[in-house]
């Protein structure tokens, strides 16, 4: 393959999405705009990528440090013509150029590589059929068939506004003559910019052949300009994902009612019931099922684990076979054997969970390690925070903590130890014995009454 340089336009206002953030950085999944077309970019290995910016272009590079990115800023906006012209000092004399534009998220890689395949000398061109062509460069062609123009919607005679054949945008050609043909640009147009578009002209006039393919998939070619384009293309992207993961065979009780931002890998036999949203570095294994209404971000969760209802989960590991929620919440650095059960309405933070552990209903436990087989009991409390320091809590293999238990960290409850009801341990619990710290006795009050009502 020639050397390639992709330029990507991005300088555009934005003005539609009534937005303080530069319009490239809204999100798509869970990626901005920008990053997607960057990441098909990068798929196509170029030499060079150079980003043309404009409007919020300090935030718009601060969201790709990490990318190998050349920007060039357009500070006035003056047109796609004028808007390349910015990239030329970086064009390689030897290579291709691609141009995609910055507000089309759905940019297909493999698309771009067929056209690039057309390049060969030539200008190729991407177009599509659109059924309202309102507004988009015409495609002009000769009885022949051969592109000879692309005349802008506000230029266009009513017989070329009625071609259907659009300019989606996109095209390639090589920069020797991309070079050239911008030099000669002129925006003695009807909005008065250097329109891209009319280095096809120069190329007719070079007698360079301009091919167009016309692509099928309109989804890859829409530009996002107002909050509802981002709205469907955002249920576009959605769809596109479920149709990946119910052909890899996972079961999706509703393939419009689970939101993937992010990605998903999961093994054979995942059930994923409505309403669940999936961010991050999300691993299911076999057999793991997900009820509704989850909320699931950077997980691994391994085989046969089910997920009750309402449950958030968040950068937590989870062994083979537990069964967690409903109402869980299990919050970052929590990791939880085989075989664990965490019940409704339990937070977990920083917590370690050996194997067969359970902690059924109503607690919180933070900053603790808990041993095999512990049974923790409705209400317990490890007070991990003495309002300035975290401290932790260790729980030994065979612990019974009784319900409605605060055990104040720093604190170690002994192998097989049982704590009683309603305690508060302040200090470490021997194993194997009954520790119990509760008012000294229980009294009954002979002939209390229950207060009653003043009556006004
Ligand atoms: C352009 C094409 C039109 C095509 C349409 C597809 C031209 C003259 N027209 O229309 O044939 O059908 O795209 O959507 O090329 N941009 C800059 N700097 C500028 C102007 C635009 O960076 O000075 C960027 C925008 O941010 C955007 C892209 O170029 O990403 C396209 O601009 P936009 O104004 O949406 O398209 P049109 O010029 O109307
Ligand atoms: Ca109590």
């Amino acid at each position: 393959m020639p050397k390639l340089n992709i330029v990507i336009l991005a300088a555009g206002k934005g003005t539609r999405m009534h937005s303080n953030i530069p319009k490239v950085l809204h999100v798509v999944g869970a990626k901005s705009i920008l990053a997607h077309v960057i990441d098909c970019a990068k798929s196509l290995n170029p030499q060079k990528i150079i980003v043309v910016y404009g409007f919020g272009g300090e935030l718009v590079k601060q969201a790709f440090t990490h990318e190998k990115i050349i920007w060039v800023n357009q500070a006035e906006q003056k047109g796609t013509g004028h808007a390349v012209q910015q990239a030329v000092p970086y064009l390689e004399e030897d290579a291709n150029t691609l141009i995609l534009l910055g507000d089309v998220p759905l940019v297909d890689a493999n698309a771009c590589k067929k056209l690039l395949e057309q390049v060969e000398g030539n200008l190729a061109i991407q177009s599509f059929n659109k059924a309202d062509p309102t507004g988009y460069g015409r495609i002009v062609r000769e009885d022949d068939g051969n592109v000879i123009a692309i005349i802008e919607h506000k230029d266009a005679t009513e017989t070329q506004r009625k071609i259907i054949e659009v300019n989606t945008g996109i095209m390639a050609m090589p920069n020797k003559n991309l070079k050239k043909w911008l030099s000669q640009l002129k925006n003695n147009n009807a909005q008065g910019e250097y329109y891209l578009t009319d280095i096809v002209e120069s190329a007719v006039l070079d007698k360079v052949n301009v091919v167009a393919e016309i692509t099928a998939d309109e989804w890859s070619v829409t530009g996002i300009n107002a909050k509802a384009d981002l709205a469907k293309i955002e249920r576009i992207y959605q769809s596109r994902i479920a149709n990946q993961l119910l052909q890899q065979g996972v079961t999706l009780k509703d393939p419009a009612r689970i939101e993937v931002r992010g990605v998903l890998e999961c093994g054979r036999d995942v059930e994923i019931d409505v309403n669940c949203i999936i961010e991050g570095n999300v691993t299911l294994g076999d057999n793991v099922k997900i009820a509704a209404n989850c909320v699931i971000k950077n997980a691994v969760i391994a085989s046969g684990t089910h997920i009750a209802p309402f449950t958030h989960i968040d950068d937590t590991k989870i062994g083979e076979n537990a069964r967690i929620g409903p109402y869980a919440r299990l919050r970052p650095g929590t990791t939880l054997a085989a075989d664990t059960h965490i019940g409704n309405f339990v937070e977990l933070k920083n917590a370690q969970v050996d194997i067969g552990s359970k902690i059924n209903h109503l607690s919180y436990v933070g900053d603790t390690t808990i041993g095999k087989n512990v049974n923790i009991g409705a209400g317990t409390i490890t007070c991990n925070y003495d309002g300035a320091n975290k401290f932790r809590t260790v729980i030994e293999d065979d612990a019974f903590i009784g319900s409605d238990s605060q055990l104040v960290a720093p604190v170690t409850i002994g192998r097989g130890a049982t704590i009683a009801a309603g305690s508060t341990i302040t200090k470490n619990a021997p194993a194997d014995q009954l520790t119990l710290c509760r008012a000294k006795e229980q009294k009954s009050i002979a002939g209390w009454k229950r207060p009653v009502k003043i009556k006004q």
